[in-house]
């Protein structure tokens, strides 16, 4: 049976400042969903939020990029934000940067992650949400789920993961993609996805061809005066069989590393796994969060979630992260905690420098 799985986000205000969501909001969206689910366009779906991010979290049968799927997460995410404006919680409409809905919600602010599958016997899905970071941040775990054998036995001892992945992976500045195959093309591919404010991974396939993991990952749009597509991303990954098992997709996030976004947009943190009820980044707006649901799809069926990062095992992970942020923060207004000047969401240095600008005087050698 082929079923398409979409997750499409929007920040539509947050309760308090960027920290979490409100409940009002998600109850609004679980009602547009049920009618869409009674109606027959969804089969099933699921909201959740990751700190001031609402999910909505979907199967249907329109494959990727339907206007229908697409125009109805848009008209959801603008009826949420009315209850937003009503509670006037913060930066309600956030993520909404266009007025009118035009045929795909790509590039007017929310975030979209979507596979058409076959559905297999048994078919596990972990869905990872973030928080306060952007969509690179998912290089270095979809590296370390599909082409590091320190984290993946599997790859070395499975036979069928034994030939590898191949990666599409998008230059979101320039525009353009291209896609590696691991394992013999690992050193190429890291070239590119080690910078991932520039490249991130769009995808992961086997190399028969059969879609693995996709990210929200998008081209970025000059909108409303910023750049967009950037922002809070999620990711789905398939498990077990010729994939991963859920154990080695969850692995990465046991290792703690820097991410940019965390306060306004514009400095490095350690990304921490944490429940969907721990994602309420406070702490300097963060340290930024990743949750994980996992499901099995039965005919189309969310079953589930489980909530992945809940469990004892990422104890240790939660405590490194805060340990990171602690030396992180200790930096202050400096690099490498503050972003390069290039990669900031917030920036003063055009008026400071306007300001100084006859107080500059040119070096004598
Ligand atoms: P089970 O024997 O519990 O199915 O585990 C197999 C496996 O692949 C664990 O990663
Ligand atoms: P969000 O993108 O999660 O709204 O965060 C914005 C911000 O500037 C936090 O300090
Ligand atoms: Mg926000
Ligand atoms: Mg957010
Ligand atoms: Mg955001
Ligand atoms: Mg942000």
């Amino acid at each position: 049976m082929k079923v398409t799985l979409s997750v499409i986000k929007a920040d539509i205000g947050g309760f308090v400042g960027h920290s979490d969501s409100h409940p009002q909001c998600l109850a609004r969206a679980e009602k547009h969903l049920a009618e869409a689910k009674k109606k027959g366009m969804l089969i099933d779906y699921h909201i959740t939020k990751c700190g001031d991010d609402l999910q909505l979290i979907m199967t249907h049968q329109k494959g990727i990029n339907n206007k229908v799927i697409h125009e109805m997460a848009w008209d959801t995410f603008v009826s949420c934000t009315e209850v937003a404006k009503e509670l006037k919680l913060y930066g309600a409409g956030q993520d909404l940067l266009c007025d009118a809905f035009s045929g795909n919600v790509k590039g007017m602010g929310p975030g979209v992650a979507e596979m058409e599958i076959d559905e297999r016997p048994s078919e596990p899905i972990i869905i990872f949400m973030a928080d306060k970071t952007s969509s690179g941040a998912w290089n270095l775990p979809l590296y370390k789920m599909f082409a590091d054998p320190f984290n993946t036995i599997g790859l070395v001892i499975a036979e069928n993961m034994h030939d590898g992945f191949s990666f599409e992976v998008h230059d979101v500045k320039e525009s353009k993609g291209i896609t590696f195959n691991t394992p013999e093309e690992i050193y190429d591919l890291l070239v590119f996805i080690g910078a991932p404010s520039r490249f991130a991974i769009k995808s992961v396939s086997t190399r028969k061809g059969e879609i693995a993991a996709v990210s929200s990952t998008q081209k970025l749009a000059l909108l409303a005066g910023r750049y967009v597509g950037k922002d809070d991303p999620v990711c789905i990954v398939r498990a077990q069989g010729a994939f991963p098992a859920v154990g080695e997709i969850l692995e990465p996030f046991t290792q703690p590393y820097l991410v940019e976004g965390w306060m306004r947009g514009s400095h490095n943190g350690p990304i921490m796994p944490v429940s969907v009820e721990d994602s309420t980044p406070t702490r300097f707006d963060g340290p930024p969060r990743v949750t994980a649901l996992g499901f099995q799809l039965s005919n189309g069926m969310l079953i589930g979630p489980r909530d992945m990062f809940k469990d004892k095992s990422f104890d240790n992970a939660r405590q490194k992260s805060l340990d990171m942020a602690d030396m992180m923060r200790s930096h202050g207004p400096f690099e490498p905690h503050r972003l390069p000047l290039e990669e900031m969401e917030y920036t003063t240095m055009p008026q400071v420098s306007k300001k100084l600008a006859g107080r500059f005087k040119p070096l004598k050698d």
